[in-house]
């Protein structure tokens, strides 16, 4: 049998690549600590469940396809709160900000086109724009400069008659990277002024740790026809298995073009939006609470990330992820090295590998992605196991 050559192109996510591995080791006995996958511990607001509970109506019907009016005025209502006005025609829920991302990349994308993407990136993007026929244009960071990528004329460099649209993560995932406002200056101008979609994915919007106000690049009046917005509430309420997000876009020809995906997927699921409808009432201290527990976190992963020799890195701004620099050549193999010849006490620790947060080939083979979604004990502990593994793999190699 063939496959289409769009899935051919796709790869495996470096994040849930090693599963098999995984249920080797843990067949062994061995403990794992992840620090591979985004998964947060933080509670899910309760309101989610109340709502869920009180549904009493007799079928579960589909929903309206660009999602109940409930959470639409919710989600108008929560820009509302960080200064933005939204109508609600700007907005289609999703399932996850990874369908807004794959509805986006099929209604600017024809094959060849061209995505600009600063790398390391989060690597389902590559899988979304493979199958949607387009093609990821790397725009290359550099760890030591911060992996910060928001210069004119680097930017520049990569566009070509082929490119369509310049895709963002902004607080960054797998970097951490904050933009500044005149940085999302840049940006936005850049798109405006090539004429290129400029598709922001915010959803990592709450987790800022430098004490600045909350920003989207929605409050800019200027860039409404380039603009779409990735939203979703996967981390802003820790409620990932809820699987609703959001797509919005003043640009009324996007969305009459979005539309035509969302009526042919139907609807979003029902009874995952009434939840998210009423999440949105939760108290804003739910926020204050959860960005100073990530932020003690991704303290504590530095504090014992800076202990090992040869580990460089930088103190992220945002999100909760964070990109190190290892002193092993090939992560991978150091991952699988990890599964299967190391243990400390019955324990073992589990990362992201970097190459596959990048798409250019060769790149990021001794970095790694850590995601500090986990208590501080459990990080500090995961930490030192990365430690010994480094030193115990580097002696055995020597
Ligand atoms: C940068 C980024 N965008 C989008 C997503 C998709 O999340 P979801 O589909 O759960 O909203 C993720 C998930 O980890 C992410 O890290």
């Amino acid at each position: 049998m063939n496959f289409s050559s769009k899935i051919e192109k796709c790869s495996y996510s470096p994040i849930r690549k090693f599963y098999p591995l995984q249920v080797e080791c843990e067949k062994k006995g061995t403990k794992i600590y992840h620090l591979n996958i985004g998964q947060p511990d933080i509670r899910t607001p309760q309101g989610f469940f109340d709502a869920i509970k009180r549904f009493d109506d007799e079928v579960v019907e589909y929903a309206p396809s660009p999602g109940i009016p409930q959470l639409i005025d919710a989600v108008r209502n929560y820009y509302s709160g960080i200064g933005v006005e939204l109508s609600a025609g700007d907005i289609v829920v999703t399932t996850g900000g990874s369908e807004a991302l794959s509805l986006t990349f099929s209604t600017v994308l024809d094959d060849g086109d061209e995505l600009l993407v600063p790398e390391p990136l989060y690597s389902n993007y590559l899988t979304f724009a493979n199958l949607s026929g387009g093609k990821v244009v790397p725009i290359p960071t550099d760890p030591e400069n911060g992996y910060r990528y928001a210069c004119r004329e680097l930017l520049q460099s990569y566009v070509s008659p082929r490119s369509r649209a310049i895709l963002i993560t902004n607080p960054g995932n797998p970097t951490g990277v904050v933009l500044t406002r005149d940085e999302m200056r840049i940006i936005a101008d850049f798109a405006k002024d090539n004429g290129l979609f400029l598709i922001v994915d915010e959803v990592y919007r709450e987790f800022v740790y430098g004490g600045q106000k909350l920003s989207s690049f929605s409050e800019f009046d200027d860039i409404d026809e380039n603009l779409v917005i990735i939203d979703s509430v996967s981390k802003r309420f820790s409620a990932c298995g809820a699987r609703v997000g959001a797509l919005i876009s003043r640009n009324g020809e996007f969305m009459a073009n979005i539309m035509k995906l969302c009526q042919a997927r139907l609807s979003v699921a029902t009874l995952d939006q009434l939840g998210a409808a009423e999440m949105y009432k939760t108290d804003k201290s739910f926020f204050d609470e959860v960005r100073c527990e990530y932020k003690k976190r991704r303290d504590a992963v530095c504090e014992e990330l800076a202990k090992i020799p040869g580990v460089r890195f930088d103190v992220p701004e945002g999100a909760f992820y964070l990109m190190a620099t290892l002193p092993v050549d090939d992560t991978d193999a150091f991952q699988r090295w990890l599964f299967t010849d190391f243990e400390l006490d019955g324990e073992t620790v589990m990362f992201a590998p970097g190459a596959g947060f990048y798409s250019s080939p060769g790149k990021g083979a001794s970095e790694i992605r850590i995601a500090y979604v986990r208590n501080c004990d459990y990080l500090r502990r995961s930490i030192r196991l990365l430690a010994a593994g480094i030193e115990a793999y580097n002696a055995r190699k020597a």
